[in-house]
This record gives C-alpha cells, sequence and structure tokens, in this order.
C-alpha cells in the first residue's frame, strides 16, 4: 500500500450495512435515514433507515434480555467472546480503517492506528476480567463472614462519537461484555458504518462463542427519541456517553429520575505547558502528536499553549517548522503519504475561523496558517494548521475547545502562574507538562485538576489506563482494570456461621 491510494479499499456504498443491529438481528429501520457523507468529497456513502421510537423501545427489551443471559455466562465464555471480537477486529483492519477514513475523514495512517486501538481494548478488558476477584476481607466477629461479591451491572446503553467511531464502542463495549452486561450502541450519525461493520463482525463472533447474539446492539436514529427509548426502559442500568459538556448535562438530568448510573466522558480544554527546562524539541514533538492528532478533533488534544515567556519565541520557532511540515501533508485522508484531512462538517470549520477571527481581533497574531486549505476536487472543509501567538485567557480559543487545528499561545512567567492558568477553565479531562525538573514535573502532575495528564507525553491514550474527567469534564473513567469497575456492582453478603460443637 505505501504511497497508493486507499479507495480500492473503501466499500462501494451498497457493500455497506445499512441495517441496524437489533437482538442479534440486522434490522431495516422503520424512521426517517441518517445519511451519511463523506467530509472530504461531500458524496454521499449511505442512507441508513432509523429506528422509530418503537422499534428503539423493542432494542431496549432485548438488551435487557441479553444482559439477563449475560449475567449467567460463565466468566470464561465472556473472556473467549472479548478476545475474539479482538482478533475479529485486527482481522478487518484495512477494511474497517479504510470505513473509518470514509465517514470521518481520519487520515488513513491514523484510521489503522484507530483500529488497533479499538482491538487493544478488548485485549485489555479480556485481561482484566480473567483476574477480577470478589473480596473476603478479614471479619471482627468470628460467627460472621463478609463476603463482597462482583455483579454485572447489567443492561447498558452507550451514546459514542464521531471522533473515534470504533475506539469509543471498543472502550465501553468490551468491559460491559467481559464484565457479564449487554451493551446497545447509539452511533454518532455522521459515522455509524464503522459501527455496523463492527455489529457484522459481533454477529458471527457470538454465535461461534454460543454467547448471547443480543447482547451488542447498534440502534441508529434520532438521537434524543433512541436515547429516551433506552433512557426510560426500566430494564437499563447504565448510561456510558462520549461527546459534548452541553449534552452530558441534558442527558444528565434525564438519567437523575430514575438514579441510572453514568458515565459522561465530555469536553476538554487541555494546557499543554512548556517550562524553559524543558527538551525543547522533545516538547515541539510532543506538542505535534497532541494538537494535531486528527486535526485537533480529540476530547484530550492540547487547546491552550502557556509557555514560560523565556522560551516562548525557540519553542514557536521549532514547532512551526514541524508545522509547516505538516501543512504540506494536507489532503485527500485516503493517501498514504496525508496527514491532514477535512474538519469532521461544516460546523467545525465554522468554529475554528471563528476562534481564529476572535484572537486576531482581540490582539493575537497569526503566525501561520490561519485560513481554509483548499483542496482541488476535495470539500471546502480543510482547514491549515494554525499557530496563532500572543492569545490570552480570555480569548475564545482559550476559554472554548477548539477542536481543530489551532495552535493557542500564551506565556506565563512562574510555575505558580502557569497551574493556574492551567486550571482556570470549569474543564478537567486532559493536561500536559514539559519539563526535565523531576521534582516539577511531580509537582505539576500533582496539581492539574485534570483526569488525565501527559507528564512528557503528548500522547497518553492507552487502553489499560483509566481514561475520564473531572469538573465539566465529566463523570467516571473507562479503560483499564477500573474500566471493568465501572460495569460491575459489589454486593456484601454477610454470612452467619455457627461455632462448632
Ligand atoms: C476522545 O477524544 O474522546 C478520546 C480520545 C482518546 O481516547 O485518546
Amino acid at each position: 500500500m505505501s504511497g497508493a491510494a486507499a479507495h480500492d479499499l473503501i466499500p462501494a456504498p451498497r457493500a455497506v450495512e445499512t441495517r441496524c443491529y437489533i437482538g442479534g438481528e440486522f434490522v431495516r429501520g422503520d424512521a426517517a435515514p441518517v445519511v451519511v457523507v463523506n467530509p472530504a468529497t461531500d458524496l454521499p456513502l449511505a442512507e441508513i433507515a432509523g429506528a422509530s421510537p418503537s422499534l428503539a423501545a423493542r432494542a431496549a427489551d432485548l438488551n435487557a434480555h441479553a444482559a439477563r443471559e449475560m449475567r449467567a455466562l460463565p466468566i470464561l465464555k465472556r473472556v473467549e467472546l472479548v478476545r475474539r471480537l479482538a482478533a475479529g477486529v485486527r482481522n478487518e483492519a484495512p477494511h474497517l480503517a479504510a470505513l473509518l477514513t470514509a465517514e470521518s475523514g481520519k487520515p488513513i495512517v491514523e484510521s489503522r492506528g484507530e483500529v488497533e486501538y479499538a482491538a487493544s481494548f478488548f485485549d485489555n478488558a479480556a485481561a482484566a476480567a480473567e483476574m477480577a476477584a470478589g473480596e473476603l476481607p478479614a471479619s471482627r466477629t468470628a460467627d460472621r463472614r463478609v463476603l463482597v461479591l462482583r455483579e454485572p451491572v447489567g443492561a447498558t446503553f452507550a451514546i459514542t462519537p464521531w471522533n473515534f467511531p470504533l475506539a469509543m464502542i471498543a472502550r465501553k463495549l468490551a468491559p460491559a461484555l467481559a464484565a457479564g452486561c449487554s451493551q446497545a450502541v447509539k452511533p454518532a450519525e455522521e459515522t455509524p458504518l464503522s459501527a455496523l461493520a463492527f455489529a457484522r463482525i459481533f454477529d458471527r463472533v457470538v454465535r461461534e462463542v454460543g454467547a448471547p447474539t443480543g447482547a451488542f446492539s447498534v440502534v441508529v436514529g434520532e438521537p434524543p427519541q433512541v436515547a429516551a427509548a433506552f433512557i426510560t426502559h426500566p430494564g437499563t442500568r447504565k448510561l456510558t456517553f462520549t461527546g459534548s459538556t452541553e449534552v452530558g448535562r441534558v442527558l444528565a438530568a434525564q438519567c437523575a429520575p430514575r438514579l441510572l448510573r453514568t458515565a459522561l466522558e465530555l469536553g476538554g480544554n487541555a494546557p499543554f505547558i512548556v517550562f524553559a527546562d524543558a527538551d525543547i524539541d522533545r516538547a515541539a514533538d510532543q506538542a505535534m502528536l497532541s494538537k494535531f492528532r486528527f486535526m485537533g478533533q480529540t476530547c484530550i488534544c492540547a487547546n491552550r499553549f502557556l509557555l514560560e515567556a523565556s522560551i516562548a519565541e525557540e519553542f514557536l520557532a521549532r514547532l512551526e517548522a514541524r508545522v509547516k511540515a505538516l501543512a504540506a501533508a494536507i489532503g485527500d485522508p485516503t493517501l498514504e503519504s496525508t496527514r491532514m484531512g477535512p474538519l469532521i462538517n461544516d460546523a467545525a470549520i465554522a468554529k475554528v475561523e471563528r476562534h481564529v477571527a476572535d484572537a486576531v481581533a482581540r490582539g493575537a497574531r497569526v503566525r501561520f496558517g490561519g485560513t481554509r486549505a483548499r483542496i482541488a476536487g476535495l470539500a471546502d472543509r480543510f482547514h491549515a494548521p494554525t499557530i496563532l501567538e500572543g492569545c490570552d485567557p480570555t480569548m475564545a480559543c482559550a476559554c472554548e475547545e477548539t477542536f481543530g487545528p489551532v495552535v493557542a499561545a500564551m506565556t506565563f512567567r512562574s510555575e505558580a502562574e502557569a497551574l493556574a492558568m492551567a486550571n482556570g477553565v470549569p474543564y478537567g479531562l486532559a493536561g500536559y507538562v514539559m519539563t526535565q525538573d523531576a521534582d516539577r514535573l511531580l509537582r505539576v502532575a500533582e496539581g492539574l485538576e485534570f483526569g488525565v495528564v501527559g507528564a512528557n507525553d503528548g500522547a497518553p491514550s492507552t487502553a489499560e489506563a483509566p481514561f475520564g474527567g473531572r469538573k465539566d469534564s465529566g463523570l467516571g473513567k473507562e479503560g483499564g482494570g477500573h474500566g471493568l469497575d465501572a460495569y460491575t456492582e459489589l454486593k456484601y453478603v454477610s454470612l452467619r456461621v455457627r461455632a462448632g460443637s
């Protein structure tokens, strides 16, 4: 494939699954269609008939039923299911990666990385489930035993985002299945195709293993209607959502009357702090990884660059050299050589433009980029990687998550000021610190009010780590052994034991 386009791998719309997957069957939806469009070309990829409220309610019933079957499935069977899903994803990596690129505009090289990232969640959940154990704490009295059992939460409902259409399903589903739960997924309207392609893999694997076929479903449709059907269903026990803080609040309010468990992975506004004692080249490399992954469209992408004043110019000069090289690799995301594709939709690029215009109007300077990048024959949705210098914390690019390829650089003069600036937003998902001073590295990592800290690391995501935010960035952790905990209830059984004669 090296140097060649991956067009051949992108299935024609007729080869794409266009039905929902409910109760172990592919079912044609009975409501308005969801039209999936390639953001790089504006060409339609597929039309998926959405689920009506009554079909979504039926899906919620079947999800609840499957949860009862999953609870009874022996742990070794669950582990086998999850392990085989990892293998199934890897076996279909070229197809899945091509679909991810077609529906999201993610450069093909990154899409391959996402497929492997997705598979790694299944590996990790299987390993965690094999090691999972209850507890038998020492009892205070001779006539009692304290048994702490781990039980599956039950039927769960996941709403997944367009920026990692496959990996975020894997991050939620793998521990759910391993813990003995069922999970129905409503994928983002922009990117349901890889979810449905994964459903095909699940359908084959679940039958080979002999596990409950309804343990995973994909329900495409109007988000509020599908969500309402699951949230109000008495069998649903948990909602897990990755998306915006605004939608997360609405969902949390809908879950409150039922006291439904929630895991909410919401927006971020990540600070990337570079101290004068950092290795500046290394910091610039890590900044590129953090800022430009999927064109800046991840919740943990660096949003605000906080630079110690004495090295700000040196850092930006080195970053600029790298950004220039990146700008030469914008284009068709199916090409091996492409490192930046289109943004997901018109609203996304409009937000980037608003942030750049606001910063400039308030005195920032465009050091590099700052405009759309027009690519012949492709949609007008590409934006040059951009460096803004002279930003301040009041600008839109610092108060809001840009979710695009913009470096918003500002300066600080002391460690205390850097921490105050970093923590001075309502969000708390990811933060980054670059320094070669080991004491400072730990001090600042501890001082950052964020759920994930990249310490000299611009790419901290990995399946074995607990991932999730604080403050307005949400509740709960997913991934790693703690990911399994999120799908487990503890039950205390008090056992009275009579003394022997
Ligand atoms: C996200 O953007 O929501 C997830 C990012 C990651 O897993 O690295």
